[in-house]
């Protein structure tokens, strides 16, 4: 079997509901992916876009309910698409019945959350105090995201058993694996206090074997596919996160790799220039090493083509030209979608990360414009806008459009042997945005020519000269 697995986001609300996203299978599969990952479509109060899951066997009534979930999958099934759900374990909403009863210090549910009688000094992600004092237990609970995420306590194995039968009650219903969210900071209580400011620290966490021995029994005995999203950190937490779970994951994202272009990320608020020597330097180092899954975009960051202000087709040859086996498009991604025109009012946000982001730039001392002009850039809810249907119909029939170009692409990485399976050898990389590389594959070379300021064409050419693809046919 290849190890090929092209995945393809979708973040649902952007589409509509389960059916709605059925009837748009048949287009996304001319992509030639082999999984769909859905972001989460679980009962939620939707504090954090369905990140803050109620009840992972229910499907929130916005999208529908089993029998469309049914029907979806087996609508990908005639593709042959594999449906991966995103299963959230860090976190539940508050609105889980396992908060409620643990708020109540049930006695079986007492020890699902982490519970403190004084809180440590630790920032959460979106910002503010990762721990909250809750009223009804009259105790701290720790939340690294937003204070309706309470953390689950993965070193009582009533979380990890409960999370088996999570996994298996969704595998039996046709799913062919697992996008696993923060999956590197499961095992909070071991965390040490004192990592200010904000979050630094929490990523050398990778090297603990809990967390390892945690995500290994939870994925042993399901014949499943599973992807980790480790978060923060740096290429080589992602490297090592990536080594050490290679039993529990077979593959996992380079997301936060796009930090090291100093890109805005959706955790950031600041708008920094892109390294890109630096950049490329890291993601020929690590890349063709660890097999990364190599993914751009996701839900969680605005747009890759306005944040690098260059040729979608550019930012496609990188993704597919480099070595990886699992690359990722997130939706809209493989139409050259750029950052919408958003609101210039906060209120208009429906995203928890961009109305904190504002908070706290707000208090730090940030005029109304200037708090907005950030928020607009780095939001999260750039990524979150609803795909136009007509655009892709039109891209569909030219064979000039990004979405074409990303499907010649795809045929190369996944036919073409020195695409597929070649080295990589870096040949070039300067601060003005240019990547040349060779992938070699027995004797054949194949030479790449990238170009962000797209001040030179960006092409693939074969050891003969030929140009096998070019951002700008003559
Ligand atoms: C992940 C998700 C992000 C979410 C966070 C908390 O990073 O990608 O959207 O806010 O986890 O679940």
């Amino acid at each position: 079997m290849s190890k090929h697995k092209l995945i393809y986001q979708i973040y649902p609300t952007a589409i509509g509901t389960l059916r709605d996203i059925a009837d748009k299978i048949p287009l996304i599969a001319k992509l030639d992916v082999d999984y769909i990952w859905l972001s989460p479509i679980f009962l939620s109060p939707w504090v954090d876009g369905g990140y803050d899951v109620a009840d992972y066997r229910k499907i929130d009534p916005r999208f529908g309910n089993m029998v469309d979930f049914r029907h979806l999958v087996s609508v990908c099934d005639k593709y042959n698409i594999g449906v991966l759900l995103d299963l959230v374990l860090n976190h539940t909403s508050s609105e889980h019945e396992w908060f409620k009863a643990s708020e109540k210090h049930d006695p079986w549910y007492k020890d699902y959350y982490v519970w403190r009688d004084k809180p440590l000094n630790w920032n959460s992600f979106f910002g503010g105090p990762a721990f909250d004092y809750d009223q009804i237990r009259g105790k701290y609970y720790l939340h690294l995201y937003d204070k309706t995420q309470p953390d689950l306590n993965f070193y009582n194995p009533r979380v990890v058993k409960e999370f088996k039968n999570i996994i298996h009650f969704w595998s039996s219903r046709g799913v062919a694996g697992f996008r696993v969210d923060s999956a590197n900071i499961l095992a909070d209580s071991a965390f040490k206090p004192g990592y200010l400011p904000r979050i630094a620290g929490f990523f050398n966490y990778y090297q603990t074997t809990q967390t390892v021995d945690i995500l290994e029994k939870l994925f042993s005995n399901e014949k499943i596919f599973t992807v980790a999203e480790p978060v923060g950190g740096d290429f080589m937490s992602k490297a090592k996160f990536r080594e050490l779970t290679r039993k529990a994951f077979d593959a996992s994202f380079n997301i936060g790799t796009l930090d090291a272009a100093d890109t805005i990320f959706s955790m950031k608020d600041k708008i920094q220039k892109i390294h890109y020597k630096h950049w490329f330097k890291k993601l020929a180092k690590w890349t063709p090493e660890k097999k990364f899954s190599m993914a751009l975009e996701t839900h969680d960051t605005p747009r890759a083509v306005s944040r690098f202000d260059t040729d979608p087709k550019v930012l496609a040859m990188l993704e597919f030209l480099l070595p990886s086996y699992n690359p990722c498009i997130y939706q809209g991604q493989e139409l050259g979608l750029k950052n919408p025109e958003l609101s210039d009012n906060i209120d208009d946000y429906p995203g928890v990360q961009s109305r904190q982001m504002y908070q706290r730039l707000r208090k730090e001392g940030k005029t109304k414009a200037q708090a907005m002009r950030i928020v607009k850039k780095s939001s999260r809810d750039n990524a979150r806008q609803p795909i136009d249907w007509a655009d892709y119909v039109l891209q569909d029939h030219n064979p000039d459009s990004v979405l074409n170009f990303y499907r010649k692409l795809i045929k190369l990485w996944r036919e073409d042997i020195v695409i597929a399976e070649g080295a990589l050898r870096v040949r070039k990389t300067t601060n003005k945005g240019v990547f040349d590389f060779d992938r070699v594959y027995k004797g054949k070379y194949y030479s790449v020519h990238l170009d962000f300021s797209c001040k030179t064409p960006s092409t693939l050419k074969n050891d003969l000269g030929q140009t096998i693809i070019t951002t700008r046919p003559s």
